[in-house]
This record gives structure tokens, sequence and C-alpha cells, in this order.
């Protein structure tokens, strides 16, 4: 029998249980940095290097991460579902936890690329990078993250997956951040939709979502419960 397709998209909440800060939570990153020093194309022509030691952090704390319950679960759904994943996170935590099939819409912690084209990209593994490295066509190198400003161009790609999705499931994002909040439109009306925050979301008219109030872990063994209720 063919699995039922599971499209899950995942914001920083899907990892504050793996000790990964938020971004706009009471404590989040954004409280302790500016958001256009760091993470903003402008940002990173005015201060190159603050911006590669940031992401050098970050990267330092992600070696140090584990997956948590949540991101297993959502491997282990894969013996019982085609599971898509869609990440706006820029760890690896989801495919460390077993997923295979994981599309990063934001970029990836472990990978950088080159300023003039960011599909020239490659794995770095967790080292600091030193702002000034150049790849083997002698181009400089930068962080391989979206910042705001710049196109998302695997938009395309996710907004398919959506449309494709029997159910589709939100976890750990406050949905204001696009075109990313934007994929809730792609799906179909016939598509389950779940929505996991211990917060409110707020979710525009007309886009139907069974809310889970909880965090990641916990939501997403409910969610699993009743999914799997369902299929026998
Ligand atoms: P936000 O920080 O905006 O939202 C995090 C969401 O996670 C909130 O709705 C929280 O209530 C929820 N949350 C907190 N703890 C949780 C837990 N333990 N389990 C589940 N949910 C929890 O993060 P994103 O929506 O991911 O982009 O932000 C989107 C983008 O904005 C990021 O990808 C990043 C940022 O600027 C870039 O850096 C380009």
């Amino acid at each position: 029998m063919n699995k039922k397709r599971l499209v899950v998209l995942t914001g920083a909440g899907m990892s504050a249980e793996s000790g990964f800060k938020t971004f706009r939570d009471a404590g989040g990153l954004w409280e302790n940095y500016n958001v256009e020093d760091v993470a903003s194309i402008e940002g990173w022509y005015r201060n190159p290097e603050l911006v590669t030691e940031f992401y050098n952090d970050l990267r330092e704390q992600l070696e140090k991460a584990q997956p948590n319950e949540g991101h297993k679960i959502l491997a282990e759904l894969e013996k019982y579902f085609d599971v898509k994943i869609i990440t706006q996170n820029v760890e690896n935590l989801h495919e460390r936890a077993g997923s295979s099939s994981v599309l990063h819409l934001h970029g990836e912690l472990t990978k950088v690329c080159s300023v003039n084209d960011t599909s020239k990209n490659f794995d770095i593994g967790y080292r600091r990078v030193k702002y000034g490295e150049k790849n083997s066509d002698g181009e400089l190198l930068r962080p391989f993250i979206v910042w705001f400003g710049e196109a998302v161009p695997l938009i395309g790609k996710a907004a398919e997956l959506v449309r494709s999705a029997d159910i589709f499931v939100v976890v750990g994002s406050s949905l204001v951040v696009y075109p990313a909040a934007g994929l809730i439109h792609d799906m179909r009306g016939s598509t389950q939709g779940y929505l996991i925050d211990p917060q409110e979301v707020s979710i525009p008219r007309g886009v139907n979502f069974k809310i889970i109030r909880d965090v990641a872990s916990s939501g997403l063994a409910k969610l699993r419960d009743e999914l799997l209720k369902d299929l026998n």
C-alpha cells in the first residue's frame, strides 16, 4: 500500500528543546543581536567579520547539541508515512535524528558558499571559518544562509511539497517570516492540517489547522499517536 504523504514545516521552536534559542521569544536570539547586523545581506556588507563570527559561534553550539525527542519522532514516522520535512532552521538536527528528506529553506550552518553565487556551496562541518577564505575558483566565501533581503531559492520546491501533502504539520514557527509563512496557503482543502506550538500563533482565516498547544517533543508524540490510530 502507498504511504500517505506527511509534509512538516519546522521553525526554531522545533529545536528549542535541543538548547537552540528561538528568534522572537523572550530571551530569543533577536533580543541579544540586531537582526539587521547578523541576518541581512546589508549587515554582511557592513561588517562581514562580525557576521562570520556569529555563524562560527552558532556552528560551534550545533556540534554540541543533540536532536530532541521531537526530531526523533519525525524520523520514526518514516516507517508509516512518506515524510518530507521543510525546515526554516539552518542546523542539521533533523538529519542527525535520521530524517531522510529535509529541505533547508534558509540555508545550512555547516556549509559556506561563494559570495557571487550561493549555488556554489560546500560542506565545512563544524569548523570556524575566517573572513577572507576563498573557494578553489578564488571567490570569497560567506556563510550559506539565506538572509533578509535575499531570494529564497527553494520556496517553489517547498510549495510543491505542501501541495502534495495528505497531512501537513507546522511545528514551532511564529509564521511571521515570508515567504516561508505563506506556505500554509499552498495546503489543499483535502489536506489534514496540524499546528504544534506552546504559544498562540496567528493563522489567517480559511486555513484549517487542528491546534496542538504543546512543545515539539510532547506535541509530536500526541500527533504520532493520533496519526497511527487513524492508520489502524
Ligand atoms: P520564531 O522565533 O519566530 O518562532 C519560534 C516559535 O516556536 C514560536 O511560535 C514559539 O512559540 C515556538 N516555540 C518555542 N518553544 C517551543 C518548543 N519547545 N516547541 C515548539 N515550539 C516552540 O522562529 P521561526 O518562525 O523559525 O531566519 O523564524 C523564522 C525565521 O526568522 C528563521 O528561519 C530565521 C529568523 O529570522 C533567518 O535567520 C533567515
